[in-house]
């Protein structure tokens, strides 16, 4: 994508961790962002600081829209278009992980992990899409290392990411000949909220939020001809090593 400052971004999650990470690195850049979360108070309150560390003219809205839900995605994407006139790029990014044997795991956190990690990058397609297509845009899944890795614990959270990674890559398929981009990241630990962590020193080992931002911009400058479909992002040097 050229000039990303005239591009809009519709970010799904994106009041902390890498879906804020992401929103600041594209402000950075000019761009339009809207954010989402399950609540109206922290979409405009992250919108809200956004806007106010804003230097490049990029202007951030915060909308209420759970991602389980395809009414309430659909609704904030036609808000998107109504405020800023259209969406170019799409990020797939809220989630969340429920960790416990089989035996233990509920069947209410099963649900909520499938519909929110996996039916939810879905449901972000199937309402935007027909943006995509006229402004041959851009759609990325957040899905994660435990998209091809599955570890004790992981059921529902490794068949959350693996689901999302598959869906990722057929959907690319899908809309390549249309000129929509589709690229999956699967990151490592990355220094966010996410299980209930509050990012500190300790983390400082594990990828930051603005590393994912700089990624998703590296991926939205690279020529048009040449599409990274699917990225594995790791730290480094974990602490075991
Ligand atoms: N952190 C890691 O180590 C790591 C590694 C690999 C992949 N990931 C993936 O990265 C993505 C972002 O996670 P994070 O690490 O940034 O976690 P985080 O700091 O906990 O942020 C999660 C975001 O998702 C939003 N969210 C959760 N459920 C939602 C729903 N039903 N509808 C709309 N928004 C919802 C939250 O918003 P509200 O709370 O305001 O609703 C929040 O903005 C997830 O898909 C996660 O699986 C994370």
């Amino acid at each position: 994508m050229k000039n990303l400052s005239t591009k809009v971004a519709f970010i799904t999650g994106g009041t902390k961790g890498i879906g804020f990470g992401v929103a600041e690195a594209m402000m950075r850049e000019g761009m339009n962002v809207a954010i989402t979360s399950r609540t109206k108070e922290a979409a405009e309150e992250a919108a809200k600081l956004l806007n106010s560390q804003s230097k490049e003219g990029g202007e951030a809205i915060g909308l209420e829209a759970d991602v389980r839900d395809f009414a309430s995605q659909e609704k904030a994407a036609k808000e998107v278009v109504k405020r800023f006139g259209k969406i170019d790029v799409v990020i797939a990014n809220a989630g969340l992980g429920h960790f416990a044997a089989v035996e233990d795991l509920t069947i209410e956190q099963w649900k909520e992990t499938i519909d929110t990690n996996l039916t939810g990058p879905f449901y972000s397609l199937k309402a935007t899409i027909e943006q995509l297509k006229v402004n041959k845009g851009y759609y990325i899944t957040i899905s994660s290392l435990a998209g091809t890795n599955f570890f004790k614990g992981g059921s529902a959270y490794n068949a959350s990411k693996f689901g999302v990674t598959g869906f990722t890559q057929a959907a690319m398929l899908d809309v390549r000949d249309y000129g929509i981009k589709v690229t999956t990241i699967m990151p490592g630990s990355v220094a966010t909220h996410f299980n209930g962590n509050e990012p500190d020193k300790k983390d400082d080992w594990k990828i930051q939020k603005e590393d994912i931002g700089k990624l998703v911009i590296d991926l939205l400058k690279m020529h048009p001809r040449t599409l990274p479909s699917k990225i594995e992002v790791r730290p480094t040097t974990p602490p075991s090593n």
